[in-house]
C-alpha cells in the first residue's frame, strides 16, 4: 500500500500541529482539508500546502481519501466519525474519543459494519516514553503496581474557547483530565471499579476536578485537571519494588531533555536513574501508527485500542457523574 490519504474535518487549531508532525510522515499525506467555512478551509490549505479546500461532506465523499482526522469539538466527534466509517474512511479522531460509552460503541460499530479502523488520537501513547515505561511495567521492574498518580493542567486564558462549553462537551476532565484516566487505565489495563470524585464548576464546566480510581485487582489511582494552574503534565507510578515518575508528554518537551525515572528497590538509599528517551513528534509516531495498523489490520492491537477506548468513555462518564452527585459510582 502507498502513503495513506488523509482529509482533515475542521480549521482546527489542533490541525496546524497535526501538519508538523504529517508532514515529517513517510507514510501520509494530508490531500484535503474541510471546514464549515470555505474561505477558512482555503487559508488553512494555502498555509499548510494542502491540494483541496472544501467543505466536511465533500472531504467524505472525495474517493481518493483513505481516512479522516478528526478534530472537531468532543460532542461532534461521534456523528462525523459515524458518518466518516458509513463513507468508507479509516477514522483517527481525537481525545476524548466520546462524550460516552454508548457513543463509543456505536462509533465502533459503524467502523466495524463499514471495514474500516478507528483510532482514538492520544500522541502520548505512541511516544517512545510510554512504550518503554510500559513494557519496564510489564517485565517488572517496579514489581505489582499498587497505586499511581497522574495530573494535567494548564490555564485557559481564552474566551469562547470550545473547552469552556457544555454544549460541545467542554471542561477540564474531558479536555485535559482524559490523558491521566488515560495512562492509569494503560497501566492497570482495565476500567476502574469504582470511582469518587470532586469538582471545581465554572459556567457549567469543571473547571478543576480530582478523582480516586479502584481497581478490581486492588490498585488505587488519584488523577486531577485544571482549567487553573501553571502548565504541568505528571505522573508517578507506585509499585512493590520500585517507583517510576514520568511527564508522559504529548510532544517531547522541547525545554527539557526527555526521560523519565526510575527507583529499582524499596528502601530510600536507592537512587533513582534518569532513562533518556528519543525526542519525537507525537502527531508524527501516531500517524506512522495509524498507518501501519490500517494497512497491516493488526486485529489484536485494533481491539486493544478499542477496549481502552471504551473503558475510557466510561470512566470519563462515570467520574463526572460521580463529580455533580458527590455518589460512589
Ligand atoms: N492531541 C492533542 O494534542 C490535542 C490538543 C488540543 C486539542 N485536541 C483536541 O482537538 C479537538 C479540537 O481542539 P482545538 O483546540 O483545535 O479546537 P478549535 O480550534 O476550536 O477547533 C475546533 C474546530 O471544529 C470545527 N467546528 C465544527 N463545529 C463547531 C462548533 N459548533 N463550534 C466550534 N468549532 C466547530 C471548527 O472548524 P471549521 O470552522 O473549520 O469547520 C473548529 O476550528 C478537541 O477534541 C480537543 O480535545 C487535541
Amino acid at each position: 500500500m502507498g502513503r495513506l490519504r488523509i482529509g482533515i474535518l475542521g480549521a482546527a487549531k489542533i490541525s496546524g500541529s497535526f501538519m508538523v508532525g504529517a508532514k515529517a510522515s513517510s507514510r501520509v499525506d494530508v490531500v484535503a482539508v474541510g471546514s464549515r467555512d470555505r474561505g477558512r478551509a482555503e487559508a488553512f490549505a494555502r498555509t499548510h500546502g494542502i491540494a483541496r479546500a472544501c467543505s466536511y461532506e465533500e472531504v467524505l465523499a472525495d474517493r481518493a481519501i483513505d481516512a479522516v482526522y478528526i478534530p472537531l469539538p468532543n460532542s461532534l466527534h461521534a456523528a462525523w466519525s459515524i458518518a466518516a466509517a458509513r463513507a468508507g474512511k479509516h477514522v483517527l479522531c481525537e481525545k476524548p474519543l466520546a462524550t460516552s460509552e454508548a457513543d463509543a460503541i456505536e462509533m465502533f460499530a459503524a467502523a466495524d459494519a463499514h471495514g474500516v479502523v478507528l483510532v482514538e488520537a492520544f500522541p502520548y501513547m505512541f511516544q517512545p516514553q510510554t512504550l518503554e515505561i510500559e513494557r519496564a511495567i510489564a517485565a517488572g521492574a517496579i514489581g505489582e503496581v499498587r497505586t499511581m498518580f497522574a495530573t494535567f493542567g494548564f490555564t485557559m486564558a481564552e474566551a469562547g474557547n470550545i473547552r469552556c462549553d457544555p454544549a460541545l462537551g467542554g471542561g477540564a476532565l474531558l479536555d485535559a483530565g482524559c490523558y491521566p484516566v488515560s495512562f492509569v487505565r494503560q497501566v492497570f489495563g482495565d476500567r476502574p471499579v469504582a470511582v469518587t470524585a470532586v469538582a471545581r464548576w465554572v459556567d457549567g464546566v469543571d473547571h478543576t476536578l480530582a478523582a480516586t480510581l479502584e481497581f478490581g485487582g486492588g490498585g488505587i489511582a488519584q488523577i486531577s485537571c485544571s482549567f487553573a494552574t501553571a502548565v504541568h503534565r505528571r505522573a508517578i507510578i507506585l509499585g512493590s519494588a520500585g517507583v517510576i515518575e514520568t511527564e508522559f508528554h504529548n510532544h517531547t518537551n522541547r525545554a527539557v531533555a526527555p526521560s523519565y525515572r526510575i527507583k529499582r528497590g524499596i528502601d530510600w538509599q536507592v537512587e533513582p536513574e534518569t532513562v533518556p528517551v528519543a525526542r519525537e513528534d507525537g502527531f508524527r509516531v501516531e500517524l506512522d501508527a495509524f498507518a501501519e495498523l490500517v494497512e497491516r489490520g493488526d486485529r489484536g492491537s485494533f481491539e486493544a485500542r478499542r477496549i481502552a477506548s471504551l473503558d475510557n468513555a466510561w470512566t470519563l462518564a462515570a467520574i463526572l457523574e460521580a463529580a455533580r452527585t458527590e455518589a460512589r459510582m
